[in-house]
């Protein structure tokens, strides 16, 4: 890998995966894209930014993490401007690959809402002729139409590209928020509770809810591997692995020294019952599995979330 363009470099997978290519091939010329160095919704800024980059860099691989989403019940009151943002920034960017790096191998980022809404494993074969559930409906079919849009570019031009679909990512420089995905807003709420001496945490759910977690290390770790070994459309990149929100809740309690009382609210929000990957055609085409667990993972988040607090305070 020598010369490497990232979209989405400043959010909390590119800016992991940013810094992990930069550390495993140090001599990589590593182009890091935000939305403050071009807006990738706005056609013809995106291809003048291209068009001048090109007569003066090449490209070996592009990595296309931009996009817009939000956790919690966000999608369900913005689906047309999900729909018309991701759309927007998967046309621009596939055009301006086949424009201007023709020769880069382009590795998507994908997400394990697109399979539909059931609690077995899903395989990667179950992504046509299924429908995501209604509430991620609008965003999910955009991470589909980037897989044909990349299929379709590859079998017109010739291109090379790959896709990786991830489940929940977790880790340092996640948001923390109380709206955030389930594993940031747990691990968020816990860490302050202890800090403030709070009586109890609140939990979204019963705790019955199954979903699977990649620490962010490893998802960076996986999808650079995907990019240098995949030779197939789209791999699901994950731990294969489930786990309640119960046992995720008791760990993140555990790592967080919190003394107080942990308070189930079924009435809100929590989306589908189980959702995880099935894993089988990455580790037999990448020999790849994910090295950090879950417990570990979530002990370096705590105390990442943990010290950011303090250096705040
Ligand atoms: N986080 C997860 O659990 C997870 C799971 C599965 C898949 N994924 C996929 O991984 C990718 C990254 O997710 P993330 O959690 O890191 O998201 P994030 O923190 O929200 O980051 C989004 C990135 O997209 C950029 N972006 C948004 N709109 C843009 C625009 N109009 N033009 C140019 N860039 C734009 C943002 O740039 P600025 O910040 O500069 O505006 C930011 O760098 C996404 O494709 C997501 O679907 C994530």
């Amino acid at each position: 890998m020598n010369r490497v363009l990232i979209t989405g470099a400043t959010g909390f997978v590119g800016r992991t995966l940013t810094a992990h290519i930069r550390r495993r091939f140090p001599g990589a010329d590593v182009l890091a894209l935000g939305s403050q160095t071009v807006d990738l919704v706005n056609r013809s800024a995106t291809f003048d930014w291209f068009d001048r980059l090109h007569w003066a860099w090449e490209c070996d691989h592009i990595f296309h993490l931009a996009a817009l989403y939000k956790a919690g019940d966000w999608p369900v009151h913005h689906p047309a401007t999900q729909f018309h943002v991701n759309m927007s920034i998967n046309v621009n960017i596939l055009e301006a690959w086949a424009r201007f790096f023709p020769k880069a191998k382009f590795t998507s980022v994908l997400s394990y809402c697109m399979y539909p809404s059931h609690p077995e494993p899903h395989p990667e074969t179950e992504l046509y002729g299924t429908e995501p559930e209604d509430y991620l409906f609008a965003y999910a079919m955009t991470k589909k139409a980037l897989l044909i849009g990349q299929r379709a570019y590859r079998q017109e031009y010739g291109l090379t590209c790959t896709s990786v679909i991830l489940p929940t990512v977790y880790g340092p420089h996640d948001s923390f928020a109380e709206n955030s995905h389930v594993m940031g807003a747990l691990i968020g709420k816990f860490v302050r509770a202890a800090r403030s001496g709070q009586e109890a945490v609140e939990v979204w759910g019963d705790g019955q809810q199954e979903r699977e977690f990649l620490f962010v290390e490893d998802a960076a770790d996986g999808i650079v591997t995907a990019a240098l070994k995949s030779q197939t459309d789209v791999l699901n990149l994950g731990t294969g692995q489930a786990y309640t929100i119960r046992h995720i809740a008791e760990t993140i309690q555990g790592a967080a020294d919190f003394g107080g009382r942990i308070q189930y609210n079924p009435q809100r929000f929590v989306g589908v019952q189980k959702r995880m990957l099935d894993v089988t055609r990455a580790r037999q085409e990448l020999q790849w599995q994910a090295p950090t667990a879950i417990a570990d993972g979530i002990a370096q988040t705590v105390a990442w979330y943990r010290a950011t607090l303090a250096a705040d305070a």
